[in-house]
């Protein structure tokens, strides 16, 4: 069995296996065709987190794949009030078929994986978001830039830029990223960056300025500067980010027909301009859309390694 917590512990042919899936999902889901493949099997959705598109798409993912999400708030299940998550772990596992956690630490995914006898999938942590960067390099494959492609990260080295890493190195692409001293991706993922990269030859480069990583780049992205559980650092963040929003300028330096991406929420004014990303608008929806096929892909793929 498999569980799915980052990119990491999958392989280069894993990855492109669960997005060719998504891709069939989609073509037939647009022609109205759905197929059963989780019957009257329970996806459990634990959040201690917000969300909008990792719930939706989720919750109606299961749904068209001919089975049924149960969303579990934080707020509402005795996990929130101290019931420790290895007993929830235990007790999810006798009821339904997989379950999808949106928590803080990513240690508290892997405690989870420890005790749980169904397959369990991230839906974001405060290291890595993986369904976000499998949604994301569908869309670079569907929008045609993936070959060659040099994508550049600019903003701060969160759970986002994290995920960049790991898929950039697994898939083998050029990935730049520039950060406001300080907020420099994780170490030890770095780490492992450069190992994957070795045998995937991608080249990973961090750049002191946002011009030098976006120069000449294929993919441009970015996330928000304040991600949930900073919110006491508002203030400081968008202080230390100026400089390191992407507007027209900053897009000018990439290559003409370079693409945006975000994976959503947005605050325009801060890590990306109003202008930058209505003109991209096409492909961000795009990239929000893709989480609900790529994610039925990865519960389809998960179910039958099980
Ligand atoms: N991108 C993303 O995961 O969005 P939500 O926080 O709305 O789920
Ligand atoms: N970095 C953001 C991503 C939201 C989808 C956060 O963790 O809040």
């Amino acid at each position: 069995m498999r569980h799915f917590l980052t990119l990491k512990d999958f392989s280069k042919e894993e990855i492109l296996d669960i997005i060719s899936l998504a891709v069939k999902i989609k073509k037939k889901a647009k022609k109205g065709k759905f197929k059963p493949y989780m019957k009257d099997k329970v996806l459990g959705m634990i959040f201690e987190k917000s969300s909008t598109r990792t719930r939706v798409s989720f919750e109606v993912g299961i749904h068209q794949l001919g089975g049924k999400g149960l969303f579990l708030s934080s707020d509402d299940i005795q996990l929130g009030r101290g019931e420790p998550l290895k007993d929830t772990a235990r007790v999810l596992s006798r009821m339904v078929d997989m379950v999808m956690i949106r928590t803080f630490g990513q240690e508290r995914l892997e405690e989870f994986a420890k005790y749980s006898t169904v397959p369990l999938i991230s839906g974001l942590s405060d290291k890595y978001h993986p369904m976000q960067l499998l949604a994301d390099y569908m869309t670079i494959c569907e929008h045609g830039k993936d070959k060659g492609l040099i994508a550049a990260y600019v903003g701060d080295g969160n759970n986002i830029a994290n995920s960049w890493l790991m898929l950039a190195s697994k898939i083998g692409f050029e990935l730049r990223i520039s950060t406001p001293k300080g907020y420099e991706p994780n170490q030890e993922v770095l780490k492992d960056a450069h190992k994957f990269a070795k045998k995937s030859g991608a080249k990973i480069v961090l750049h002191d300025t946002p011009q030098d990583a976006v120069r000449g780049a294929g993919v441009i992205t970015s996330d928000t500067w304040v991600s949930m559980g900073q919110e006491s650092e508002k203030a400081k963040r968008q202080s230390d980010f100026q400089g390191f929003i992407v507007d027209d300028k900053m897009m000018a330096l990439a290559q003409k027909e370079a693409m945006f991406l975000h994976c959503l929420p947005a605050y325009r004014g801060f890590e990306v301009s109003d202008e930058v990303f209505e003109a991209h608008s096409e492909e961000i929806f795009d990239e929000a859309e893709n989480r609900l096929h790529v994610q039925k892909a990865v519960m389809v793929w998960l179910d039958r390694h099980r």
